[in-house]
């Protein structure tokens, strides 16, 4: 198979052993999907290569890792209770509900997100729309909120709701006092959190894009009103290039075109800090070995904007159905901490040593879907390679499941091939294989991304040497096994 389909891939990652639908045993629920022992570890690797990337190598940021449940307030507050909604449209006959922007952009190729329930109708009956099960009417389109609703403790009363936190977003904003009081923080610096998060989805649809259970990495980023032009690492990122598509070219029905981070704010289309942001998440792709051809930023028209933003931009992914959200970057002001000021009564503002003064900052968001960079690393390294009738899985060595595959030449060196493994797995993810020749047992590796293959022969019985193998050129080297574990990590780090 050489070009996948998003379903192609859903059968690759359960075969393989990434990822498979949850509940199968009892036929599966939809949107729901659980990594299995290779997914956990690329999931794995790709959050703490992000972890580490935004906050460990960072002296500005804070990490966090709240609650699931909290207090109904925090999404009265945020506006998920009143506004967390989708529009969905129901068939009279078989009840089938279907989210309505999905049923206008499948029917009739046109971009549909964040149009509002009239101009819905008013599409679906000039272009009669019907069911997209059983073809009959339709009712009125109306609005559903995507919160999973709970109660927490043994009375459930009004005062016992709680909600699946639909975002981790909001923790960082309700703990934003306590963070800066105990951090000795200065502004402008940014608390990030990586962990799951919940959407009651109307139509959950292609595989891990959209999910009702997913993860999301996420940095809210404080400054002060006059801070967001005053960018100290604007040289760091001012030369890189981006593929751009502006809210103009998509009125004009233009294509994207290759631009400087610099001539955007040239542009004024965004502050300096924001720039910072969305280009730093942008490069945090291609540096883990992303194609450039098939990552670009996508400017929000003015009619898809979250209640909450200003200006945003996503980072798309050329998936096989189309350019696709994989990383939201938005300029959020300080509507956050703002409501919250109002809803808790509590005074967020924080003392600024440089304004002399107590203020409530604005903040920058880069909102990160873990599971969308899951399928677009996965979509991304995937070749099939049709001279050596297999698929080779060119994953960035950071993030592959396993690091190295150690296999004896024969079975009489199993010993010997054993010590090399037990020396490396302490501190490389490493698998062990001895079943079958050692063709298959390159192939195996090769389809889930392992960059190194070592393999013990009768040689290694004279001089100490290995062979390693390179999973993209299949070359091969041999190596003392002393000098083993610089050469993988040289490899991982490169
Ligand atoms: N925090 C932004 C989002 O979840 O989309």
């Amino acid at each position: 198979m050489e070009k996948l389909s998003i379903s192609d891939m859903a059968v690759f990652c359960k075969s393989k052993g990434f990822v498979y639908p949850n509940s199968e045993i009892y036929n599966g629920v939809s949107g729901l999907f659980d990594y299995g022992p290779l997914g956990t570890e690329l999931k794995n690797n790709i959050k703490q290569d992000w972890w580490k990337t935004f906050v460990q190598e960072r002296d500005d940021i804070y990490g966090l890792d709240g609650c699931i449940l909290s207090h109904q307030d925090i999404w009265k507050s945020s506006g998920h209770v009143e506004f967390f909604e989708d529009i969905m449209v129901e068939c009279t006959k078989c009840k089938e509900r279907t989210r309505a922007d999905n049923l206008i952009e499948d029917k009739l190729k046109i971009p549909a997100e964040g149009l509002n329930a009239t101009d819905i109708n008013k599409i679906i009956k000039e272009n009669k729309l019907a069911c997209p099960k059983c073809k009959s009417e339709l009712k009125e389109a109306e609005n559903f909120n995507l919160m999973f609703n709970t109660s927490i403790g043994p009375v459930q009363n009004n005062s016992s709701v709680s909600y699946l936190r639909p975002e981790t977003a909001q923790l960082i904003f309700a703990d934003f006092k306590a963070i800066s009081e105990t951090m000795r923080v200065k502004l402008p610096f940014g608390i990030a959190q990586a962990g799951k998060a919940f959407r009651n989805e109307i139509s959950p649809r292609d595989f891990l894009f959209r999910t009702r259970e997913f993860e999301q990495m996420e940095i809210e980023f404080f400054l002060r009103k006059d801070q967001h032009n005053k960018c100290p690492y604007l040289k760091q990122v001012q030369n890189i290039k981006i593929n751009l598509l502006t809210a103009a070219q998509q009125k004009k029905k233009e294509k994207h075109k290759e631009i400087k981070i610099n001539e955007m704010l040239k542009e004024k289309m965004l502050t300096e800090w924001h720039a910072y942001w969305l280009s730093i998440s942008y490069k945090w792709f291609l540096d883990l070995g992303i194609n450039k051809e098939k990552l670009r930023i996508r400017e929000h028209l003015k009619k898809e904007l979250s209640h909450y933003s200003s200006a945003t931009f996503d980072i798309e992914y050329l998936f096989p159905m189309g350019w696709k959200e994989i990383h939201g970057n938005a300029n959020r002001g300080n509507f956050d901490l703002m409501q919250h000021k109002k809803f808790s009564k509590e005074n967020l503002d924080i003392f600024d040593e440089e304004a002399k003064q107590k203020i409530l900052p604005e903040v920058i968001e880069p909102s990160q879907g873990l599971d969308r960079a899951f399928l677009s690393f996965m979509f991304d390294s995937y070749n099939f390679d049709k001279k050596r009738g297999n698929v080779v899985l060119k994953l960035h060595p950071k993030i592959s499941p396993y690091k190295a595959a150690i296999f004896p030449l024969v079975n009489k060196l199993d010993n010997d091939a054993r010590k090399v493994y037990n020396l490396l797995k302490k501190d490389l993810n490493c698998f062990y294989d001895t079943k079958g020749s050692i063709g298959k047992r390159y192939a195996r590796m090769d389809e889930i991304g392992t960059p190194i293959c070592i393999t013990i022969d009768f040689q290694t019985k004279e001089d100490s040497t290995v062979t390693l193998r390179d999973r993209d050129t299949t070359k091969q080297v041999r190596i003392k096994v002393d000098e083993l574990k610089d050469s993988i990590l040289k490899i991982l780090n490169k």
